[in-house]
């Protein structure tokens, strides 16, 4: 088992690697997330009925429902994977936040998962954290399936929402269904053939608030012209004018982030929702390749690898541990085996290998490329770090969002320091917020950046109840942040309005007050360095 070519020749990976499909949902608050995963749910069987979830006040109990649910089938959903078998696939949907406060952690998700589903509100079509999300997937070429949510309201002409995504994101949608009836009356879906032409009619029937799946009738299009009359025929109609302007399904294209294919649906009538999976099933690559350091490809049939995308703490007073998720990239893993950790060089035991639904913790076994399993305990590991077994292998660093919110932190009292600093630490490592310093701003009130306010409640929140540190904030007037060199950083830092920081991993930032100082700067300056971070909405 401790063998360093563990995984390599273990009888079934292949086959096991072939039937993975790892994704995330992308979407804007209220897009329908929460209400899709429980669709999705429904469908694979993991739960029986939806209704009870449904809804915003059952909506906050879904955490207890999902832990019931687990404890009584012995499934393993999680709060950061939910796990299940679907036609004949294991299907990995790993959970993103909701908030757009921690997109930094939303980004660190899509680096663990081979595609994406962008899940768009038909009515509002697309909103600012679905295209900030969207870049992080294209600059990643992780390919997009997207689904119109919420066809049951009335909401846009089916058309203009695709006109809308080619243009404002340049990605070419290709609908594999076209709704039948217009948003607000959604009666079924139009299966579009290869040349665009209509080859079924998927009729939905309600059922009660959309808590069990909801049957479906196939029909060819000579009964469905009969049944639907003239929004069957709009519905033909439009498909054939995607397929005059070459919006069909590509997998080519596809695969490499240029076309999207299109589902319409109802998450919560359940609408639409097979047909996403069947989608995943069908399109959706299983794990592949990933580069490492050096460009040198690690294949899913090497020995086992597997990256660090997120570390939690302290998620209840019942179990104060440490917590590291990791994707596996390669090989077979198996609890127990000896791994090694590529920063440290130090070996690693996975004794306490474990799904993690809120609370709850069910022990793996074994797991495959493009699962996720947490590491008990493992203080040493950070986002972004590679534990291998056999040759050494190391993946690149995850990039840090750009941060726009800026506070000074400090001990309340002096007596704390040493608290503080180690919390500050282990808040750094674990990524919940980036850590700035300068000379002169010294050690003991270092300046936290981050993507959304929220986090820095997290910090100070986590400092009081697991460090035992009050800590003070002291937000500070800076907007936005930009990479600079070593050269660079004197002139800016004499700069009005600018300062400049060295991150915990030695990037060099410079922050400026606002764009205008920024773009007065870069004009009259144009010699110093100011590069974009990564996955910057400016
Ligand atoms: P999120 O996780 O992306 O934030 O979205 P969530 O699933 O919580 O859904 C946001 C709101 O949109 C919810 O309404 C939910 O019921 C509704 N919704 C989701 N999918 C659909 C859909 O396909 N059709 C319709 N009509 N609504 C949908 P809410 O007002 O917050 O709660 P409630 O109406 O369920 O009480």
């Amino acid at each position: 088992m401790n063998s360093p070519t563990a995984g390599a020749t273990a009888p079934g990976l292949a086959e096991e690697v072939a039937r993975r499909r790892t994704f995330a949902v992308i979407s804007h608050p209220d897009a329908g997330k929460s209400t899709l995963t429980e669709a999705l749910a429904l469908h694979a069987k993991v739960i029986a009925e939806a209704g009870a979830i449904h809804g915003k006040a059952g909506r906050r109990s879904t955490v207890s429902d999902w832990m019931e649910m687990e404890k009584a089938r012995g499934i393993s959903v999680s709060s950061t994977a939910l796990q299940f078998e679907y036609g004949g696939c294991v299907i990995n949907l790993v959970d993103t936040p909701g908030h757009s406060d921690f997109s930094e952690d939303t980004y660190r998700v899509l680096t663990a998962v081979d595609a994406a589903v962008m899940l768009i509100d038909a009515a509002k079509g697309l909103e600012p954290q679905t295209l900030k999300l969207f870049q992080v997937c294209r600059h990643r070429g992780i390919p997009v399936i997207t689904v119109i949510n919420k066809w049951d309201r009335p909401g846009r002409a089916p058309l203009e929402l695709l006109d809308e995504i080619s243009e404002r994101i340049g990605l070419t949608p290709t609908p594999l269904f076209l709704p039948v009836g217009i948003a607000g009356d959604f009666r079924g879906l139009l299966r579009r053939g290869e040349d665009g032409a209509a080859t079924e009619y998927v009729h939905f029937t309600r059922t009660a608030g959309g808590a069990t799946i909801a049957p479906e009738e196939s029909y060819t299009p000579e009964q469905a012209a009969e049944r639907e009359a003239e929004v069957w025929a709009t519905a033909a109609e439009e498909s054939e004018l995607l397929s005059a302007t070459g919006q069909d399904h590509d997998q080519e294209l596809f695969l490499a982030g240029q076309t999207s294919p299109v589902i319409y649906a109802s998450a919560m009538l359940n609408f639409g929702v097979r047909q996403l999976l069947d989608t995943l099933v069908e399109l959706a690559p299983p794990p592949g390749p990933r580069a490492d350091v050096d460009g040198t490809p690690r294949t899913p049939a090497d020995p086992f690898s597997a990256v660090v995308f997120k570390v939690q703490a302290g998620m209840d007073a019942a179990h104060r541990d440490r917590l590291a998720f990791m994707r596996i990239v390669s090989g077979e893993f198996e609890r127990g085996m000896v791994v090694t950790h590529a920063q440290t060089g130090k070996p690693f035991a996975t004794k306490y290998a474990l799904t993690v639904f809120g609370r709850e913790r069910a022990t793996v076994d074994t797991a495959y490329p493009g699962d996720v399993v947490g590491l008990v305990n493992a203080t040493a590991l950070a986002p972004g770090h590679t534990l291998y077994v056999g040759k050494k292998v190391q993946f690149p660093p995850i990039p840090s969002f750009a941060p726009e919110h800026f506070a000074t932190l400090r001990a309340q009292s002096a007596g704390k320091y040493k608290q503080f600093r180690k919390a500050i630490d282990q808040l750094d490592s674990e990524g919940v917020v980036q850590v700035l310093r300068n000379d002169t701003r010294g050690d003991a009130s270092p300046v936290l950046a981050a993507v959304g306010p929220m986090q820095f409640e997290v910090v100070t929140a986590r400092m009081q109840a697991e460090f035992n540190v009050e800590t003070h904030l002291d937000h500070l007037p800076y907007q936005l942040a930009r990479r600079t060199d070593a050269e660079s950083a004197p002139e800016l830092d004499r700069q009005r309005g600018v300062e400049v920081f060295t991150r915990t991993d030695g990037a060099i930032l410079a922050l400026f007050s606002d764009k205008w100082r920024l773009q007065y700067i870069q004009k009259e300056m144009p010699k110093l360095t100011l590069e974009p971070l990564v996955a910057t909405a400016d």
